[in-house]
């Protein structure tokens, strides 16, 4: 007994000599867009379900970089949610000084790139706030994640679809950035695996109009819309499933096919919480000490 406890002791006393075992408090700041659907949120929910499992006991934050959303919770619901700056000063005011920041986007595109750039600025502002500031960065950036993310929504859409239904994804998109590189190359990743799911996107290149003649030409009778989006909100609801002409399911209506919409976002398909997780765990860009190149 004496012994362990001179042990413990001697452990304790060696303890400030060895930065390596003196942990930094850690925390987890996570990113999205954000929504101002109430049905979007158990996705949202459901990612910081595996956060807050991943991490223990550490802060888990979140911010929405639309200021859009942000605005429009604070005015109709009393909502107060963070944008980027006002989660860095929380995190810091919590105590973190290791900040691991998780981009939930779907693709590296402009929405990714702004974030990269608030938490450049904030650092050049703020310099020393934290040891290191760890982005984890989307969820499609390596075909690791695009086998990971094909696996598990092919999974999800196995227990809802019968044999013969065409599947529909929905990405968001963009005009600007290499987003829409990422969606092209998902949307023939998605097809090669099962040539009857389509992704096309509501904005940028990857257009609804390339798909119908697709369906069309496979014979196919019933599909499936799905948002390929962390949160089925305000696209889901209204541009791929709502009533309105321009719908992408009253455009296939329109053309005599039978559709069914299954209105969850990513963050509920099991598996994908955790490629977003493995991606704040693996990332190595440290944007508190970016890496030189020689
Ligand atoms: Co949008």
């Amino acid at each position: 007994m004496r012994l362990l406890a001179s042990l413990a002791l001697a452990l304790l006393l060696l303890l400030p000599s060895l930065p390596a075992l003196a942990a930094s408090p850690e925390g987890v700041l996570l990113v999205a867009f954000g929504t101002s659907v109430d049905s979007a949120l158990p996705s949202l929910q459901a990612v910081e379900r595996a956060y807050k499992q991943a991490y223990p006991g550490r802060p888990v934050v979140w911010a929405y970089t639309s200021d859009i959303i942000r605005k429009k919770l604070a005015r109709e619901q009393g909502l107060r949610v963070l944008s980027v700056k006002e989660a860095l000063d929380e995190c810091s005011r919590q105590g973190v000084v290791d900040l691991r920041v998780q981009s939930l986007h779907v693709t590296g595109g402009e929405e990714f790139s702004m974030l990269e750039r608030m938490l450049v600025r904030s650092l050049t502002l703020n310099p020393g706030r934290f040891e290191h500031v760890w982005l984890g960065h989307p969820l499609l950036e390596s075909s690791r994640d695009l086998e990971e993310v094909r696996a598990a929504l092919f999974g999800h859409l196995a227990k809802r679809r019968q044999p013969g239904e065409a599947v529909v994804l929905m990405g968001h998109g963009n005009d600007r950035g290499p987003g829409d590189l990422t969606l092209a190359y998902a949307a023939h990743y998605f097809n090669a695996g099962d040539g009857l799911v389509y992704l096309a996107s509501v904005e940028g290149a990857n257009a609804f109009d390339k798909v119908l003649p697709q369906l069309r030409e496979k014979g196919v009778t019933k599909v499936l819309l799905q948002p390929f989006m962390l949160v089925a909100g305000d696209h889901a609801n209204n541009d791929l499933a709502g009533g309105e002409d321009e719908s992408w399911a009253s455009r296939l209506k329109a053309q005599g096919f039978e559709t069914e919409a299954e209105l969850t976002g990513l963050g509920l398909v099991e598996g994908v919480p955790q490629v977003y997780l493995r991606h704040t765990r693996e990332t190595g860009d440290d944007l508190a000490h970016p890496k030189k190149s020689d």
